[in-house]
């Protein structure tokens, strides 16, 4: 190389871990609202990434639109390399992506033990063809619910469970289908402190058994404490990104939330 070329670009340094769940330009508008807007992001394989911004800054939407609950308009959704871009949600299920919604869904008239097995029907065919409930799915129905901490209430109608607890029922039906990356959709949102911080331990001790989080939240004790990798969102696209105390310091994220 001659002394007069220019200097090549730095080399960028080698992420330490690698991608996870990975969106180039992902956009999705309802009528004149652009909702998503040309997301670009990547979050971290085997971490727990936060998701953060504004109400309706577009985290909602760009989870939907990931798991395959409504079609994005363009881009693309990438998974451990593999386009997943509009496949139908269950297939994405299929694929290891498991979500909880920010209003819990769950069927209230039904028991606290017949949600989880129904939650497992819905990401396998075929339990949905056969029905047959065979006792290894009660066995880690009982499991899950006893690490959530609602074993006690397998008999009680869902729809009379707290709000906090129907969140640790629908955690646990997400644990149902062995998700390797799960996507949780403000789990603290209407939760009493007590439910929080279990909530909160659940995610920690699951990131350490392998599971990759995403996580949309607003309570900022949980993300900041909880996360390796926080992306803020405005306006449907990412602003900024780091770790908890980089976006703290970041005085993009104040304007974001301060509207300024
Ligand atoms: N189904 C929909 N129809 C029309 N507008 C929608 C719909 N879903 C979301 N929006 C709009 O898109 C924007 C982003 O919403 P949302 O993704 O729920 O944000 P967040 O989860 O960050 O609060 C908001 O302006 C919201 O009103
Ligand atoms: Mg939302």
């Amino acid at each position: 190389m001659s002394p007069s070329a220019p200097a090549a670009p730095p080399v960028p340094a080698t992420e330490a871990t690698p991608r996870n769940l990975e969106t180039v330009g992902l956009t999705k508008s309802f009528g004149g609202v652009h909702a998503v807007d040309e997301a670009t992001v990547t979050f971290r394989h085997g971490k727990i990434n936060a998701l953060i911004g504004p109400n309706g800054s577009g985290k909602t939407t760009f989870f939907n639109c990931v798991t395959g609950m409504i079609k994005p308009d363009a881009g693309t959704v990438t998974y451990r390399g593999r386009e997943i871009t509009g496949k139908p949600s269950h297939r994405i299920a299929r694929s290891g992506i498991g979500r909880s919604f920010q209003l819990c869904r769950i069927f209230p008239r039904m028991t606290v033990l017949e949600n989880m097995l129904v939650a497992v029907r819905s990401t396998r065919l075929r339990q949905l063809i056969g029905g047959a409930r065979n006792a290894q799915e009660i066995d880690k129905a009982r499991g899950l619910l006893t690490r959530v901490g609602i074993d006690h209430l397998e008999n009680v109608e869902a729809g009379n469970l707290s709000y906090g607890q129907q969140k640790l029922l629908e955690l646990a039906g997400v644990l149902m289908g062995d998700p390797e990356t799960i996507m949780l959709d403000e789990p603290a949102g209407g939760v009493n402190p007590a439910l929080i911080g279990r909530i909160g331990k659940l995610v920690t001790e699951l990131n350490a058994e392998g599971k990759t989080f995403l996580v949309v939240e607003h309570n900022m004790d949980m993300v900041m404490s909880l996360s390796h990798h926080v992306i803020v969102f405005d306006r449907g696209r990412p602003i900024a990104e780091g770790t908890p105390s980089d976006v703290q310091a970041d005085p993009r994220v104040l304007e974001a939330y301060l509207g300024i």
